[in-house]
């Protein structure tokens, strides 16, 4: 079962501001979304549906948990997924309990299946699940204690390998910020969407921590709101300076001129630049287009997908129409009983509206044909050398 630790939210100090940034500077674990707990052999996250009132962190012990915490977005944001659905084997491995070294490979397939099935855009899930299968199929391990030990070991690098990914990523895009700007950003994409650091979210807290003066505009992102729950959580964290916005209110913030540069994640992005991103991602992309404003998807390289020649291939997961009718607004649900819902959770925004794309390798422009495929393919050779 899912069982859970309940902590009220602390509210941080100026004073010990500083310390806890240090201390998750050096103690990343401790601050991880996900990890895996050495002590109990199990999965430990935070689960995000709690915040921004309570923090609180469940522990997992079968993969079956964790493709509910997927499904279910305990842990949400494409890396934070990847690295959990690799954990995810790593209980598949100890759940397993046969001797026989064709029985378990299959008892691990079975798992990784199941884990895939929880959420189709991302494409860190598949990627993750991938590096993880890699090593329960290597004929190198031809017994299963080897394969369990090799498997976790292959989930924490991936784990380990996010953070440090993440930092590069977060100082190649804080070397697009200038002093005094105000940045437009959508949905969650800190600590809480990936191991630690963040995507998008980690540009801005990187030019933050550099002693950039500079504000966010964040948008509150209907209908799971990550950007007024998660976003604005971590900004509080990290004592960056905010505003919550309305969705809609992005496009007057960019024409009258209060928006310097846009910064958003990306769930998957295609070959040719084309990023797909949560819902809502491309009216902005087109809006700061016409309004002359530089928008940067901030991409890992884990999260593009070379085998999809244009976004239109990429699978858009369309969510249960709940989401939207199960708001409440005054105690009341926001919408009449039965009524009819659409409720896509991702888009894509076409590459011609991307200025630059910012990945750990660097920040790729285009033609991204050519350009994103490079440094894809150099980060490649890197984690196989
Ligand atoms: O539906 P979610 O909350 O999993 O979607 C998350 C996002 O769209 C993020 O912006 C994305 O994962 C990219 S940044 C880590």
């Amino acid at each position: 079962m899912l069982s859970s630790v309940t902590v009220l939210t602390p509210p941080l100090s100026a004073e010990i501001f500083f310390v806890a940034l240090y201390l998750s500077t050096i103690k990343a674990k401790i601050m991880r979304s996900v990890n895996w707990d050495y002590n109990k052999q199990l999965v430990n996250m935070i689960d995000q549906r709690q915040l921004p009132s309570v923090f609180e962190r469940v522990e997992l012990t079968s993969y079956q948990e964790v493709a509910t915490a997927i499904r279910e977005m305990y842990v949400r944001g494409a890396p934070a997924i990847g690295a959990a659905a690799a954990y995810g084997i790593a209980l598949a491995a100890q759940q397993s309990k046969t001797h026989d070294l064709l029985a378990f490979r299959q008892d691990m397939a079975d798992a990784a299946k199941n884990l895939q099935a929880t959420r189709p855009t991302a494409v860190n899930l598949f990627w993750a699940l991938e590096r993880i299968m890699a090593v329960v199929r290597n004929e190198a391990y031809d017994n299963i204690a080897s394969i369990r030990t090799e498997v976790l070991a292959e989930a924490q690098r991936l784990a380990d390998e996010d953070v440090e990914i993440n930092q590069r990523l977060a100082c190649n895009g804080a070397a697009l910020v200038n002093d005094g700007d105000t940045i437009l950003h959508h949905c969650n994409t800190g600590s809480l969407a990936t191991v630690d650091w963040g995507t998008a979210l980690g540009v801005i807290r990187m030019a933050n921590q550099q002693g950039k003066n500079i504000h966010v505009l964040l948008d509150e992102t209907r209908p799971r709101l990550q950007g007024a729950r998660l976003s604005a959580w971590e900004c509080e964290q990290y004592n960056i300076p905010y505003s919550i916005i309305v969705d809609n209110a992005a496009g007057h913030f960019m024409r009258t001129g209060q928006v310097n540069i846009v910064f958003v994640g990306s769930d998957r992005t295609a070959a040719n630049g084309d990023v797909a991103n949560k819902i809502g991602t491309y009216k902005l992309g087109v809006v700061a287009r016409e309004n002359g404003i530089p928008f940067f998807p901030v991409v890992p390289t884990s999260t593009v997908d070379l085998s999809l020649s244009t976004g239109d291939d990429i699978p858009i997961e369309e969510r249960d129409g709940t989401e939207i009718t199960e708001l409440t607004l005054f105690g009341r649900p926001i919408a009449p009983k039965g009524a009819k819902v659409r409720n896509p959770a991702f888009d894509v925004t076409p590459h011609k509206y991307v200025t630059g794309i910012v990945t750990e390798h660097s920040v790729v422009y285009p033609p991204f044909k050519v350009n994103l495929r490079n440094v894809v393919t150099a980060e490649q050779a890197k984690i196989s050398n």
